[in-house]
């Protein structure tokens, strides 16, 4: 597997692989890769496929008390895991290269990026859309793959990719847990003992909230419930919603998909998650 860091010399690795009929696959990440990533790029693989993995802590998308600075960075070990793992080409450009002096732009999903994290998070989702609109019209990919751990990212992706006709099939891969059903997070490495064991409150209230929301009990009172079971479990929540799975709307009709998003923070560190509503 090849490492690349130059726009110019992606666009002719990229290059060859088309000229031996290729499709390409695209898998973004921010490295400190796990096996949530692996999932991804396992999706990613198939014949005829070449599947390129990209390795770029995004400054644009962490806010000014975020941990950008002590965000986890192995490059070395994130790619000898992506080439044992089937990745063709490792896409890790600095953020000189992503970001030249003069950088002027800025891409804004309304709506689908408001709520949620949008709301916590000022300006995260704008940077989540521009970094992947670059990385998509570098790769120029057919196909790039998301976790559903990162719920309303996925849901701001595909609006943007409709909304500015970029042609490329946007695939969601589902959340990859430990165990105990913690959803597995680079930043799970933050969490100390006594929080790490903590933290499965948070899916085991999210499993059994979603699991009454879809029996037809009252959302509003689950909600609720699952919001004080996580308040004794230690966590300082910052919400949990049902909402609309396209639109991320909240009081979403029922007819339609619905999602159960949550986030909380343990310790100094800030947790999320989502399951799917099903109606059994
Ligand atoms: P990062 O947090 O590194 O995640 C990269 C991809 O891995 C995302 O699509 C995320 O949803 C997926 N992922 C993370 N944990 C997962 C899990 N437990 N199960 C399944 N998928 C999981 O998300 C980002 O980076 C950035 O915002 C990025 C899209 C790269 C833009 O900078």
């Amino acid at each position: 597997m090849q490492t690349i860091r130059r726009v110019a010399e992606l666009k002719e690795a990229v290059s060859r692989f088309r000229a031996e009929g290729s499709r390409v696959a695209l898998v973004p990440t921010m490295g400190a890769l796990h096996a949530g990533h692996m999932a991804l790029i396992d999706a990613a693989r198939r014949p005829g496929t070449r599947v390129v993995a990209s390795i770029f802590v995004n400054p644009r998308q962490f806010g000014p008390n975020e941990d950008l600075s002590r965000y986890p960075r192995r490059e070395m070990a994130d790619a000898r895991m992506l080439a044992e793992g089937g990745c063709d080409l490792l896409w890790a450009p600095d953020v000189e290269e992503m970001y030249p002096a003069g950088f002027a732009t800025s891409i804004s999903v309304a709506g689908v990026s408001e709520g949620f994290d949008g709301a916590a998070r000022p300006g995260h989702f704008d940077g989540v859309a521009t970094v992947v609109t670059k990385l998509f019209n570098q790769v120029r990919p057919d196909a790039a793959y998301f976790g559903e751990k990162d719920f309303q990212q996925l849901a701001v992706i595909r609006r943007m990719v409709a909304d500015l006709d970029m042609g490329i099939e946007i695939v969601g891969v589902p959340t990859q847990r430990e165990d105990d059903g913690l959803a597995l997070s680079s930043r799970n490495i933050y969490l100390d003992e006594g929080d790490r064991a903590r933290a499965v409150a948070l899916p085991r209230a999210l499993g059994i909230a979603a699991r009454a929301i879809g029996r037809g009990e009252d959302p509003v009172t689950v909600l609720d419930e699952a919001r004080g079971t996580l308040a004794a479990a230690g966590f300082d929540v910052d919400y949990v919603s049902l909402a609309d799975a396209e639109t991320l709307g909240e009081d979403p009709d029922p007819s339609r998909p619905r999602r159960l998003l949550a986030a909380a923070r343990i310790g100094n560190t800030r947790l999320i998650d989502n399951l799917a509503i099903e109606v059994p």
